[in-house]
């Protein structure tokens, strides 16, 4: 009775609504990109930044050479236990046209990578997001220095108006580029745990430059720590091109936003001009199965025939897969030189699977398995992720690489023991990988992906299972040398002290030769 009094004096009328902006939501939600404390925050935040730098390098084939500092602020005087740092990265990579600048670091959902082709960035939301819990944590400004090559250095200093979701800029200013630098420069300042953000970020690091193997990569922490990562190679993968939908992957948005912009007056000249893969045959039959004239006007299309038609699309079945030009995986060999340079394993095998596509979206796994050197031992073995060349470290538990690694149960066949120092790697390319949170963190499961990882595995178990085979055998051998080296000489005594007659002790030497170089032919 009482609860009906109570809500009896409210009334539908008294509720306030309001609309919050994209940069609030994020705000509020922070930890939905991986804001959500202040160890995480400061992991979140380098990699968000770093992954900025690696784009603006690869797209243009540029080596990057970045370098990222962390210190604390008011440097050398600050005192050891403060929790605000000065987060800074300079890169060498395209650097940004001015007019983009403030948008680019001070607008939430902002950005130049809403396109089909494979990039590390999908939202045009994590530099902001540092930026952003910078100045929520700190209450200072960004400082964005950046260049595309030409005459001039354009500096802003800038906040995010988190309200309107617009940049504030406080200051901007024009340098001379005698040099015709290009590149970006960003710094804030942010709160954070670094003690104990340190060894993730250090993992972070390192994984980034086994699959950017091409890439110098310099940081140097707050306690003045340089970790430098070399490039060991000036190969780079081929940039990755943009396409166009695949009709598997359009649905009615899609349609619609085509129909708005296309200069197409019937539908034969708009199937075979706006999707990946469709020429005029394509389109044709596609029209003739989906009973659509090829006459029609694309924007004479009501609501029913634009629903029919995305129908249509998915169960045709005469569309050519998606191909893998807007793709850019590492390769087996940039892979392995990663691999080798950071694990220095004794024995590494990559493959790169055929291409493939879920949705629409073209994607390419690459699969590989190391044994020895570094790679760490444990049971289960180590599993490092990878997508679009980024390295995933947290949620290992939920992907769908672990979950396979998991159930794969056949290792007595491979020989191979769960306590080995084994290390599996995936990389998986996409357009769009299919990660579980904005967070980018793991991949989920998708049967198509899950096919090729899988079968990925097995291939490269298989080669390290042979190559256990030999390395036992070898072992074997080695073993048995050892022992005819330590009794033959005395069997040779002890027969020649017991011969009825007086002999020389016969040499040993010619017969271990013999089966010593039989041995290091076998190996
Ligand atoms: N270091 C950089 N060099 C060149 N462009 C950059 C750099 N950092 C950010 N940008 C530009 O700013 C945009 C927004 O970055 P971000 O907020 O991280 O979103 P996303 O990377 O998902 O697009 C990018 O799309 C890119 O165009
Ligand atoms: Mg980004």
């Amino acid at each position: 009775m009482a609860l009906t009094e109570e809500y009896a004096e409210k009334s539908f009328d008294d509720e306030t609504f309001m609309e919050i902006s994209p940069a609030d939501f994020f705000y509020r939600n922070r930890d939905l990109a991986g804001f959500n404390n202040p160890t995480r925050a400061i992991y979140s935040a380098i990699r968000e930044l770093l992954e900025n730098s690696l784009d603006a390098c690869e797209l243009y084939g540029i080596p990057p050479k970045i370098l990222l500092r962390l210190s604390f602020e008011g440097g050398e005087k600050a005192d050891p236990s403060s929790s605000t740092y000065v987060l800074k990265i300079m890169d060498n990579g395209s650097g940004i046209p001015q007019e983009f600048i403030p948008s680019a670091f001070g607008q939430i959902l902002f950005g130049s990578k809403y396109k089909l082709r494979q990039v590390r960035g999908t939202f045009g939301l994590g530099g902001k997001m540092a930026i952003l819990y910078g100045q929520i944590t700190t209450n200072s400004t960004a400082r964005i220095l950046s260049s595309i090559g030409k005459q001039e250095i354009y500096e802003f200093n800038l906040r995010i108006d988190i309200q309107s979701n617009k940049p504030e800029i406080l200051g901007r200013r024009v340098q001379e580029n005698a040099d015709h630098w290009h590149g970006t420069i960003v710094e804030f300042t942010l709160d954070g745990d670094y003690p104990r953000a340190m060894p993730k970020i250090l993992e972070y690091l390192q994984q980034t430059a086994m699959v950017n193997p091409y890439a110098e990569i310099i940081f140097i922490d707050p306690k003045g720590r340089l970790y430098r990562f070399e490039s060991v190679t000036s190969k780079m993968p081929a940039p990755p091109k943009e396409v166009l939908p695949h009709p598997y992957g359009c649905d009615v948005e899609t349609i619609r936003r085509i129909i708005t912009v296309t200069t197409c007056p019937n539908m034969l000249c708009f199937m075979s001009r706006h999707f990946h893969r469709v020429g005029r045959k394509i389109a044709k039959n596609f029209l003739d199965y989906a009973g659509i004239s090829s006459d029609v006007d694309p924007a004479k299309l009501n609501s029913d025939e634009i629903v029919r038609i995305v129908q249509m699309m998915k169960s045709f079945t005469g569309f050519l897969p998606p191909d893998a030009s807007c793709l850019s995986p590492l390769g087996t060999e940039l892979l392995e030189a990663g691999i080798v340079k950071e694990l220095e394993p004794e024995f590494v095998s990559i493959e790169q699977r055929e291409p493939s596509a879920y949705s629409g979206f073209p994607f390419i796994i690459e699969v590989g398995v190391a044994y020895g050197g570094n790679t760490p031992p444990g049971s289960g073995f180590t599993l490092y992720r990878f997508a679009n060349k980024i390295p995933l470290l947290y949620d290992e538990a939920s992907d769908l690489s672990r979950r396979i690694l998991n159930e794969k149960k056949d290792w007595k066949r491979y020989k191979i023991q769960q306590d080995m120092p084994i290390a599996f790697f995936v990389h998986v390319c996409s357009t769009k990988v299919p990660y579980k949170t904005v967070g980018k963190e793991y991949i989920s499961d998708r049967p198509e992906l899950e096919k090729e990882i899988r079968n990925g595995m097995n291939s490269v178990s298989r080669k390290l299972s042979r190559f256990l085979s030999r390395k036992i055998s070898i072992e074997h051998d080695r073993r048995r040398l050892n022992v005819f080296n330590r009794y033959l000489p005395k069997i040779a005594q002890f027969s020649t002290d017991l011969a009825p007659k007086k002999r020389k002790v016969p040499d040993v030497n010619p017969l271990l030769d013999r089966l010593r170089r039989y041995q290091e032919e076998e190996a």
